[in-house]
């Protein structure tokens, strides 16, 4: 068991693993999603059933994957072979790693998109921005060129390669443990900027004053894909992550810290878009570009917003990219534990699927009419995607994965390996009903629902 554990590399302590697993967790879920689906979806009432998810099944399903991972010591497709062999259940891990390249494949497009606006910022190009129509039209002209769309996509998936090749610890741990507590500096000081703003109470209303009128089972859907998303749950992350924490480190309490810091740094993010979007005259649904159209306008009515803006896209740049990491270790660490692959195979490998699959998520947003608009369903294939695997994906996974550790490998199980050195599960009492039948019921109902609705 020493040996393996070496051999896989393993992080060097408790710190060191939540602040690795923070860094999956916040990125442009937080940043970029949540804003753009809070808006679209009415505000302080989906914020409401956002966190009624995060506490219902975000956290069970993240205990759920830290302790299937730790127990295995695999990537997903490796631990559901190794609890269950011989069954159908490893597909649960194959749709994880699947789910792994497509999320990679569009993030890394939004992703390039904050390193375009860094080097924006760089230039100055903010400065001049007068009225929101303007900065519309900055990002429309953006979004429009097929050759830099590709070229920042293919930076985006060139970094993660080149963290992902120096393994476990040279890589994922020091990056994340340099780079969180200065992503938290900046956002804090974004967020005082944007409060401070005149007219911008109109957007705290909105972000804080819940219409229950509007909660429905749409906004819920919409709550458990962000909440999923936004914890990197449902594809097998945190077990792929969880693999790599050592026995005598206590799972409960670090998978709370990260649901608690997780969530804390989307609510951040809506603090800072939101009173600075109503401030500018905007409207909250714009969709994908939303975050591009406020900040610039933002930054363009504050002093020292030069600074701010070089500063806000190299913080979420760096966000973004603790959190492809987790999603190229996915399948990396698939191929490498299963197929015997080098960790540079691997990831060269799978880093060009997600560049070609990229691509076409890449040309969407302007750069071609035909995925732009895709034909009868009249929407771009980055939101297709966003939709089938960030909606879809994640909660089915999420689903099968709780059904999985609450009926199949047992909770008592789950609990022996989760106080296995002499740690403490306080809460176990609240989360076996919670993994066994609350968490995968509420996701089927949410199901139930949208199927009501899509056939009568
Ligand atoms: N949680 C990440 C974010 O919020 C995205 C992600 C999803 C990472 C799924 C890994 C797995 O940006």
């Amino acid at each position: 068991m020493e040996l393996k554990e070496t051999q896989r590399g393993i992080w060097s302590s408790k710190i060191g693993f939540i602040l690795a697993a923070a860094g999956s967790a916040v990125g442009l879920g937080n940043i970029w999603r949540f804003p753009t689906v809070a808006g679209r979806s009415g505000g302080a009432a989906f914020v409401v059933l956002y966190l009624f998810c995060v506490v219902i099944v975000g956290l069970p399903v993240m205990i759920a994957e830290l302790s299937i991972g730790r127990h295995t010591r695999k990537n997903p497709v490796g631990a559901f072979e190794k609890l269950a062999p011989h069954s159908g259940w490893k597909y649960l891990g194959v749709l994880g790693i699947v789910t792994g390249i497509a999320i990679l494949s569009f993030y890394a497009v939004i992703a390039g998109w904050i390193i375009g606006y860094f080097f924006k910022a760089v230039g100055g190009e903010f400065q001049r921005i007068s009225t929101a129509a303007e900065s519309e039209m900055i990002f429309t002209g953006f979004a429009r060129n097929p050759f830099y769309q590709m070229l920042l996509l293919g930076i985006f998936i060139l970094l993660t390669s080149l963290v992902i090749w120096r393994g476990v610890k040279g890589g994922i741990e020091k990056w994340s443990k340099i780079l969180m507590p200065i992503l938290i500096v900046i956002l804090i000081s974004l967020v005082i900027r944007s409060v401070t703003l005149p007219g911008s109470s109109k957007g705290l209303a909105f972000y804080l004053k819940p219409d229950f009128s509007k909660m429905n089972f749409k906004i819920l859907l919409e709550a458990l894909g962000q909440a999923l998303f936004s914890l990197s749950l449902g594809m097998g992350t945190m077990i792929t992550y969880g693999s790599y924490i050592q026995k005598r480190d206590n799972l409960s309490t670090s998978a709370l810290y990260v649901c608690i810091f997780d969530t804390a740094i989307a609510i951040l993010a809506g603090f800072m878009i939101f009173p600075a979007l109503f401030a500018m005259g905007m409207k909250p649904d714009i969709g994908p570009s939303l975050i591009f159209q406020v900040i610039p306008a933002m930054l363009a009515r504050m002093p020292g917003g030069y600074f701010f803006g070089i500063g806000v896209f190299l913080l979420i740049a760096i966000a973004a990219l603790t959190s492809t990491i987790s999603l190229l270790e996915v399948p990396v660490a698939y191929v490498v534990d299963e197929k015997g692959w080098s960790r540079s195979k691997a990831v060269t490998v799978m880093g060009s699927i997600a560049f070609i699959f990229g691509i076409f998520s890449a040309l969407s947003n302007g750069a071609l009419e035909f995925l732009t608009k895709l034909p009868a369903i009249n929407t771009s294939f980055l939101n297709v995607m966003d939709t089938a695997f960030s909606k879809f994906s994640l909660a089915i996974g999420s689903l099968l994965e709780s059904l999985f550790l609450g009926w199949i490998w047992g909770t008592a199980k789950a609990i022996e390996e989760i106080e296995g050195e002499g740690v403490i599960f306080k809460y176990k009492k609240v989360w076996i009903p919670f993994i066994k039948v609350i968490t995968p019921l509420l996701i089927l109902i949410i199901f139930g629902d949208l199927l009501r609705r899509t056939f009568f």
